[in-house]
């Protein structure tokens, strides 16, 4: 029986040394101290063991038991940090593969324009303020001297929602937003959206972006108007930029003009770009009407001011030279790529 036992410890020990999967160690350890292993029965058979021999027996297939199962639980770790480092060697990263192109965002042109926009008249002391969308008719036309059916609407086909609320025909409505919530001196440019119910194609959009400037003090004149707007051309265009103001209309100034720059594709010699006449039409613009600023409660024999409006989107085209609007709006990322 002894013997038996040494034969069943070394044959164990031989076996698991082999091994080095967890599941095949796993079913040597169930036939070698399961139910139904040789130990086990012999264990379980003790008490027909010569009552001399058994505790010697006894003891010694305990033993026998305790050392299979510390071999069981050396092969077991060893198996496993095989797997550990096998999984390891599997995921190792190679640095020395080239890297997956992600792709990088960009601002939109109108954004990067806008925003140079923005920082020109940010420095000439402007601030910047941002109004609704959706406007009553009254800031849209009404308090801008624009009467319910004056023929100065027709030119502004517009979105109503109900009569009196519509979608903003231009960010001028914010010029009344402003004055009636804020007392002079007044220095700010309005960034937005605008819309007009007008049908799509290479010029027009029913949706497109304006920025709107006010300024309101004493003693301003259309010099000052002119001082602003030149060293804005300039900024935006280039330092050889020449304006000229042609007398023009708006319901809400008087006097009131429009501004040419001299085109920057040729500097004024004429080109595609400005039609071959040199000049670029820039913005509208003119001196607060006093109407508009007794409606919004201040005084014009008191404080004048200038308000001036431009288009975004026609700006933008200029500056890179696009001829076609509807590209500002597509969203096709092979254009947006170019800026
Ligand atoms: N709101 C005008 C338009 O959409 C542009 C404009 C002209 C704005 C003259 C002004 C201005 O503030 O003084 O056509």
């Amino acid at each position: 029986m002894k013997l038996r036992l040494g034969e069943i410890l070394s044959e164990a020990l031989e076996t698991l040394n082999r091994l080095d999967d967890i599941g095949a160690i796993e079913a040597c350890r169930v036939r070698l101290l399961g139910r139904k292993g040789e130990l086990t029965q012999i264990l379980k058979g003790m008490s027909a063991i010569d009552p001399k021999e058994r505790p010697i027996i006894g003891d010694l297939a305990n033993r026998i038991r305790n050392d299979i199962e510390n071999k069981i639980k050396e092969r077991t770790s060893f198996a496993e940090q095989r797997l550990l480092v096998k999984r390891l060697s599997e995921e190792t990263v190679d640095v020395t593969l080239p890297g997956r192109y992600l792709g990088r965002g960009g601002l939109h042109p109108i954004s990067i324009v806008l925003n140079e926009i923005k920082d020109i008249f940010m420095s000439m002391g402007f601030s910047i303020a941002e109004g609704p969308e959706i406007e009553l008719d009254y800031y849209n036309f009404e308090a801008l001297n624009i009467p319910k059916n004056h023929p100065a609407r027709d030119s502004q086909d517009t979105f109503y929602i109900t009569e009196n609320i519509l979608l903003r025909t231009h960010t001028s409505p914010m010029q009344v937003r402003v004055m009636e919530n804020q007392k002079p001196p007044i220095r700010i440019i309005v960034p937005g959206r605008v819309y007009r119910s007008d049908a799509v194609d290479a010029t027009h959009s029913p949706i497109f972006h304006q920025v709107e400037g006010l300024l309101i003090d004493k003693n301003v004149s259309m010099g000052d108007l002119k001082a602003v707007l030149d060293t804005f051309a300039k900024e935006l265009f280039g330092l050889s930029t020449r304006t000229k103001f042609r007398p023009h209309h708006f319901q809400f100034t008087e006097p009131s003009a429009e501004m040419d720059a001299s085109c920057s594709s040729c500097g004024g010699n004429g080109c595609r770009i400005c039609s071959y006449t040199g000049w670029i039409e820039i913005l509208g613009a003119g001196m607060v009407h006093p109407k508009v600023l007794r409606g919004c409660g201040i005084d014009p024999d008191e404080y004048s001011g200038f308000a001036f409006g431009m288009g975004i989107d026609r700006i933008t085209n200029l500056k890179y030279g696009i001829d076609d609007i509807r590209l500002l709006f597509e969203n096709d990322i092979r254009f947006l790529q170019q800026f």
